[in-house]
């Protein structure tokens, strides 16, 4: 079950999974709305039958200095990068505990996985993203402490973050990417002077794929993680702010 603000690339990637031979639907719509998780987990287990994996990936950033930055800006932040991770996985938890203890009174162990996407920006800190930071950071003590509570229902919950990956959200800043914020238009993109600093700073000297960043997803879905948790796999190059 995909989830996008973007219907458009949503059903792109349902496509896609479809043409390789999986089942893919999608559910397009604001999750920031309060509304919105719930549906999303009702809606994803009224689709497939079940709730295996949970990736919190969606996210954006609205940078500024911290006397620029206003209240809305910053409660933005928090709502993408925080509350609507924590919305999902208390919507989840109601099928997860029960799902877990019926399979355990079965004699079955299933793991199941949470993969929250954190940032550098939030393990780091990082000049100019107060907000976005804080909600990163906020990503890491949602993931220890989900750990430590699902675990006795088999979950792993982990923690992927990344430096600079080559997405819309990382392409050169002036190429008219936008992100509509409750009908505010929010420019998207890195300026390319910080682009090419990241790629000097960067043991490995360049930008990482879309492939590469999500291998490291997929090993926190995967079985290779299962006795893997509470943790913050860091795919950057070897970059840190
Ligand atoms: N690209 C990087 O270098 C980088 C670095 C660190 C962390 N991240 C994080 O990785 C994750 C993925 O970002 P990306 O680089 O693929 O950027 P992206 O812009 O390509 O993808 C992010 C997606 O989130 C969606 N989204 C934003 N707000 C939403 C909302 N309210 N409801 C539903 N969907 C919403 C966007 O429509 C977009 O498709 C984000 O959490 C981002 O903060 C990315």
């Amino acid at each position: 079950m995909i989830n996008d603000l973007d219907a458009g690339p949503a059903a792109e990637a349902v496509n896609s999974i479809r043409d390789a031979g999986g089942r893919a639907e999608h559910l397009a719509g604001d999750i920031t709305h309060p509304d919105s998780p719930q549906q999303l987990v009702d809606g994803t287990i009224a689709a497939f039958g079940s709730l295996d994996i949970i990736v919190n990936n969606a996210g954006y950033m609205w940078n500024n200095v911290i006397q620029k930055t206003t209240d809305e800006q910053f409660q933005a932040m928090l709502d993408i990068n925080i509350v609507a991770p924590f919305r999902i996985l208390r919507a989840a938890s109601t099928f997860i505990r029960e799902t877990a203890k019926r399979e355990m009174a079965e004699g079955r162990t299933v793991m199941r996985k949470v993969v929250n996407i954190t940032s550098i920006a939030g393990t780091d800190g990082n000049a100019g993203q107060a907000g976005y930071s804080s909600g990163k950071a906020a990503v890491v003590g949602l993931t220890r402490t989900m750990a430590k509570e699902w675990g006795r229902y088999n979950v792993n919950v982990n923690c992927v973050g990344f430096g600079l990956i080559e997405t819309r959200l990382t392409q050169p800043l002036g190429e008219d990417a936008k992100i509509d914020v409750k009908g505010r238009q929010i420019a998207v993109g890195v300026s390319p002077g910080v682009l090419e600093s990241v790629k000097t700073a960067s043991p490995l000297g360049r930008t990482g794929t879309v492939q590469e960043a999500a291998n490291a997803v997929l090993f926190f879905c995967s079985p290779l993680s299962d006795y893997v948790t509470g943790e913050v796999l860091i795919c950057s190059g070897g970059l840190h702010f």
